[in-house]
């Protein structure tokens, strides 16, 4: 199970490179997994959306440009650092309008019930310490009606595997270490994946929480998966 602080101070350690390190180690792929999600997202016509585990704020950023003028957005993290990165791309972009980056802890959202009509959470569930307790409070906050959507690694079909498994193992935390300066905690990042349910076991979980018609779309070989879950209007 991840230990928070350990979370915390590994992706504040590796806040400034974050978003040069997703480009390379991913080829490029997961832009086109944030469109994917992003235009999920849009078919629901929300309008006050929560980015939770916002990070640099990628996931924030392509709703901005994808939504409405009137959509709200609002990005959070538990990681000030990463926030940081959000907040000096905002600037740069002049976006400053539509998302508001605010710090908060994903297992104890510091957010009212029923605020939002949809909640995205991208490569972040999977460094939460209790997931059930994570989408229990996207639940809270959703209104009735409002989608959860979960992209996140997960298991790839099976002759895929060791491949995968090779690159995630023995190739990607080198390249990792060599653009962060941090392999360990690349090294943590690819264990974390190899230990994560397949989406068969992660339907189940969304499930569990509390959604219903939970919807599973497989990207890449089933490398990562977006599961889609509504609350009960
Ligand atoms: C791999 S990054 C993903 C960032 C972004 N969503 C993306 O798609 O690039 C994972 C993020 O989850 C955040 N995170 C991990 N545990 C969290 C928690 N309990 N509450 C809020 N954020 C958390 C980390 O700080 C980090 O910014």
């Amino acid at each position: 199970m991840p230990d928070p602080v350990a979370v915390n101070s590994m992706f504040a350690r590796i806040a400034r490179r974050y978003d040069a390190a997703n480009r390379l180690l991913s080829g490029g792929t997961d832009v086109w997994w944030r469109r994917r999600l992003v235009s999920e997202v849009k078919s629901g016509q929300p309008r006050d959306i929560l980015d939770l585990a916002t990070g640099s704020g990628d996931v924030a950023f392509a709703l901005a440009d994808a939504l409405p003028a009137g959509t709200s957005i609002t990005g959070m993290d538990f990681c000030q650092p990463m926030l940081d990165e959000a907040v000096a791309k905002q600037t740069a972009r002049g976006t400053g309008e539509r998302i508001t980056f605010r710090q908060g802890d994903g297992m104890n959202l510091p957010l009212p019930d029923a605020a939002f009509d949809a909640v995205t959470v991208s490569f972040g569930l999977r460094n939460m310490a209790d997931r059930h307790r994570a989408l229990s409070e996207m639940h809270r906050v959703l209104r009735p009606g409002g989608r959860v959507h979960v992209l996140e690694f997960s298991q790839p079909q099976l002759w895929f595997r060791p491949l995968y498994y090779f690159y995630l193992k023995h190739i990607l935390p080198h390249i990792a270490g060599w653009v962060t300066g941090d392999k360990q905690a690349y090294d943590y990042l690819c264990g974390s994946i190899e230990h994560y349910p397949d989406h068969v076991a992660m339907r189940d979980e969304v499930l569990r929480a509390g959604f219903n018609d939970v919807r599973v779309i497989r990207f890449t070989f089933g490398i990562v998966a977006l599961h889609i879950g509504q609350k009960q209007a």
